[in-house]
């Protein structure tokens, strides 16, 4: 009797022991695991560092090829598109305008009415229409014929007291946010397209021609008489609500800016100069490259396998189409080199663009994670089991997940602040007291206006690099749907048929 006790207690100390080796090595994998991934999180944030010196280093450069941009055609990788906008609206533009804004996941379709000086904007009807995957790579007839449906069906809308009197035509002001080089303010062509476009057939073709087209095939009587990047709608009406506004960035699903240049610092302009001496610029800021930027072995694969390798570098930093896939990109490596999500690599994390910057329905799910603030951080497990249909993670691994947005996003917005201080460098040059002058950056896009962490390190760096004095004169403002209805400001201020207050 008392042997089988004791048998049966030392077996009881025998399991006891095997569960508590197997826990103990269990342990032992996991924060080895843990400290691979923290390995990697520790290497990421060397790689991703942007110092002031290293960001006033990547300015000076962007500064030069600014410059060469547009001493000539193909002068710089910035391409410093002449717009053909020499004047911005003042505030006494009159009647009922129309625009039109293409250029990320979703078109707009704006209709505004403007009173005058006094008035201003009376009213503004606007929708968004999300664009069908497969239109961004079908035809360029496919695209604007569905492009011009929606435009016709929004015009149906018009009510009673909208409409124009007899023989004024409806203006339209058309926003397309791609590199095009103009021939005049209303009309030129597409040089290449960006982000998730990719219609070779259009590249070459004149975007107004073939919007007019479409119009024309909807019965619509209404014609395109400002062609405008989304950068120069901003500054537009940037301008309309802030005399002081000298550029405008847009920081969404891609990444640009525009500003106002002295029309006699343009070498490649050879017409006559314009009347007020200015033009604005838009800088293409997107395929700016540098040797300085502190890129990764996650950046440099991105790029390699985008639709356009080798190009829009400076947008795959700072930009809300490629940030999430950068991050997606690092979760992989952890999971394959670290096991952060178990054994298996999750099917969903090898997907390109899984992490999503979707602006009409407001996803995006890099910055829901980052931004979550609950102490078990909550949002970010769901976001993994809904997106990528990780189940269970550790408290730890989350915390790496928010750790790896924030080194993306920092690094993103230190480089985009280092952007906007060579425009500031650049546009102080020609100030008659550089130092004092309040300057405004109108600035919009998903990233800027929803991803607060973003906005607000992209600013604090800038402040950093102008200094106290300087950066007290410097405001940043959100100008929200700018490049929609600067659009319809700019066909305003162009009117063939409406005279603007003076
Ligand atoms: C385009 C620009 C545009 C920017 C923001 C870039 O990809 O090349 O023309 O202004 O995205 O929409």
């Amino acid at each position: 009797m008392m042997k089988a006790a004791a048998l049966a207690s030392s077996a009881m100390v025998a399991a006891v022991v095997v569960v508590s080796t197997v826990l103990h090595q269990r342990q032992r994998r996991a924060s080895k695991r843990s400290e691979r991934a923290e390995a990697v999180l520790r290497d990421l944030l060397d790689r991703c560092a942007a110092p002031v010196e290293l960001l006033r280093q990547i300015a000076d450069a962007m500064a030069a090829d600014m410059r060469a941009g547009l001493a000539a055609e193909g002068g710089s990788d910035l391409q410093m598109l002449v717009t053909y906008v020499d004047s911005l609206p003042s505030g006494g533009e009159k009647g009922m305008f129309y625009a039109l804004d293409l250029g990320g996941t979703n078109f707009r379709v704006l209709r505004i009415q403007l009173g005058g000086r006094e008035q201003r904007i009376i009213r503004q009807e606007s929708k968004g229409i999300s664009i069908p995957q497969h239109l961004m790579s079908s035809s360029s007839h496919e695209l604007f014929n569905f492009i011009a449906a929606a435009l016709a069906k929004f015009v149906a809308s018009e009510g009673e007291d909208c409409h124009l009197p007899e023989g004024i035509q409806r203006e339209l002001g058309f926003t397309f946010s791609f590199p095009v080089k103009q021939t005049s303010l209303a009309s030129g062509t597409l040089i290449k397209w960006t982000k998730s476009f990719a219609i070779d057939e259009m590249v070459g073709k004149d975007v107004v021609a073939e919007l007019n087209m479409a119009i024309k095939l909807q019965g619509l009587d209404m014609k395109v008489t400002a062609l405008v990047n989304d950068t120069v709608g901003t500054l537009a009406a940037g301008r309309y609500l802030d005399h002081d506004t000298i550029a405008a960035v847009i920081l969404g699903t891609g990444s640009n800016a525009a500003y106002i240049e002295h029309a006699h610092a343009i070498p490649k302009w050879h017409a006559p100069l314009p009347k007020s001496g200015d033009m604005v610029i838009n800088m293409e800021w997107g395929n700016f490259k540098s040797s300085h930027f502190p890129l990764t072995q996650f950046d440099q694969e991105l790029d390699a396998e985008s639709l356009n390798p080798g190009e829009q570098i400076y947008e795959k930093l700072i930009s809300g189409m490629y940030m999430g896939e950068i991050v997606r990109r690092i979760l992989l490596k952890m999971a394959q080199e670290a096991a952060i999500f178990g054994d298996n690599i999750p099917p969903k994390l090898e997907r390109p663009y899984i992490l999503r910057f979707t602006l009409h329905t407001r996803t995006i799910d890099m910055l829901m994670m980052h931004h979550d603030t609950s102490s078990d951080l909550r949002t970010v497990a769901s976001k993994l089991k809904e997106i990528l249909g990780i189940k269970c993670t550790s408290l730890r691994t989350r915390k790496l997940i928010v750790d790896v947005c924030e080194a993306i996003a920092t690094r993103g917005a230190r480089l985009a602040a280092a952007g906007i201080y060579s425009i500031i460098q650049k546009h102080s040059q020609h100030s008659v007291i550089p130092d004092t002058k309040r300057s405004v950056i109108a600035v919009d896009g998903g990233v800027y206006k929803y991803y607060t962490f973003f906005g607000q390190c992209m600013e604090s760096t800038l402040s950093d690099m102008l200094g106290p004095e300087l950066a007290s004169c410097v405001v940043i403002k959100p100008v929200n749907d700018g490049s929609g209805v600067g659009a319809a400001l700019l066909a305003a201020s162009y009117s063939r048929f409406h005279q603007a207050d003076e």
